[in-house]
């Protein structure tokens, strides 16, 4: 397949970030960590759980107590009762799990370098600027929903003004919330998963985008002649897919099947033969028929999870070589497991994800609200 060329900078010439590791950690091969990793889990018995999104690495899933999409992760980490909670995934990932644990437990992020660009895109003094020019523009009441890819200022920010957070299993769900509680959505930072929300929900002639970084064309009397407003953020691995990526994949395989992510483009979830969260791109691979053909359009970890775990069915990546790993998720190393596992042995916590108690409890509120929903 041709590849296209876009703007965004693939994130492969970041790999393999490990100066935060002791020297002795830098360089382990494949069969030493697994045995290291083993026999640390088999010290720390039930002390530890190890959760693993699914764009994870495998030398991750392989020694993941479970794997799933953000929303099953933070079902799991509420229900843990484990003293120490390891979580393969991202920064804004194990900040809900520290919000959503007990005081007693301890969340570890083996490599606090994996930061999601999305969640960054929307940051809670921007949006607190953006909240007073708007709601300065209407008296109908406009409820802020936060996707979980976000820090925790901004969730508690949701939770203050009514608002709540959501995953991509469970958007449409949140809108049905906030339109049963006010007249207007604030969605943020992802614009493509708002989109294709409302588009879900038929709100097609009533969405507008709001980019804080363009003076120029932000209006907030504009804005609020709308019922939902798409704070402009985006994921670059998921933007990177095309509909020219379907039409070539149909082409050259015509039972082929197309499954995207949500965070994809609008066009491209709609020229897709299905959409979903990462769990439902699992769950579509699993009860497909043997010899039936999935493309599958998102970070391409999980492809080739998808390759092993079901020989039987033909899946490809949607866009071929061009697919992109995503470099916040590729930072959690098996090095660093094995660091964090090893000093846990010794009585050390390292890496451990703290949201700041005044933070902590509002941000709760909005994650308790999306629990609920
Ligand atoms: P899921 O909730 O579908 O696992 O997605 C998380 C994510 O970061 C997708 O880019
Ligand atoms: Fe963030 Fe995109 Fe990576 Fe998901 S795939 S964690 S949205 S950068």
């Amino acid at each position: 397949m041709e590849t296209a060329h876009f703007e965004t900078d693939l994130s492969l010439f970041k790999y393999d970030n490990l100066e935060q590791l002791p020297a002795p950690f830098r360089d382990l091969g494949e069969d030493e960590r697994t045995e290291r990793i083993e026999t640390a889990l088999d010290e720390l018995g039930d002390d530890v759980v190890i959760l693993g999104h699914n764009y994870q690495r495998r030398e991750i899933v392989e020694h993941a107590d479970f794997i799933g999409d953000s929303y099953q992760l933070s079902k799991e980490a509420a229900d843990s009762d484990a003293d120490y909670v390891i979580f393969g995934g991202v920064t804004f990932m194990a900040e809900s799990a520290d919000i959503i644990t007990d005081d007693d437990q301890s969340v570890i992020l083996p490599s606090m370098e994996a930061s999601c660009p999305m969640a960054g895109m929307a940051e809670a003094l921007q949006v607190d600027a953006a909240w007073a020019e708007i709601t300065a523009e209407t008296d109908e009441r406009i409820i802020p929903i936060t996707y979980m890819n976000s820090y925790a200022d901004l969730k508690a920010f949701c939770a203050e003004q009514g608002g709540l957070v959501c995953t991509s299993s469970n958007a449409h769900k949140a809108f049905e919330y906030a339109f049963e509680k006010g007249d207007k959505v604030l969605f943020l930072p992802d614009k493509h998963l708002g989109e294709n929300t409302a588009y879900r929900l038929g709100i097609e002639d009533e969405i507008v985008e709001w980019d804080p970084w363009d003076p120029e064309s932000k209006d907030a009397s504009k804005a609020v002649e709308n019922d939902v407003i798409l704070w402009d953020g985006y994921c670059q691995v998921h933007e990177r897919f095309r509909v020219e990526h379907i039409e070539q994949i149909r082409a050259d395989h015509e039972d082929a099947k197309v499954i995207v992510h949500p965070e994809c483009r609008r066009e491209v979830v709609e020229a897709a033969d299905k959409t979903g969260s990462t769990a439902t791109i699992c769950e579509t691979v699993e009860n497909a028929d043997p010899g039936e053909t999935w493309a599958i359009g998102t970070e391409i970890h999980l492809t080739h999870h998808l390759q092993r775990w079901h020989p039987e069915v033909n899946v490809l990546p949607l866009c071929g070589e061009a697919c992109m790993d995503c470099n916040a998720m590729r930072q959690i190393d098996p090095n660093y497991l094995t660091w964090v596992l090893e000093e846990l042995v010794e009585g050390r916590e390292r890496n451990v994800i703290e949201v700041a108690p005044e933070e902590k409890e509002l941000a709760q509120v909005a994650l308790d609200r999306m629990l609920e929903i």
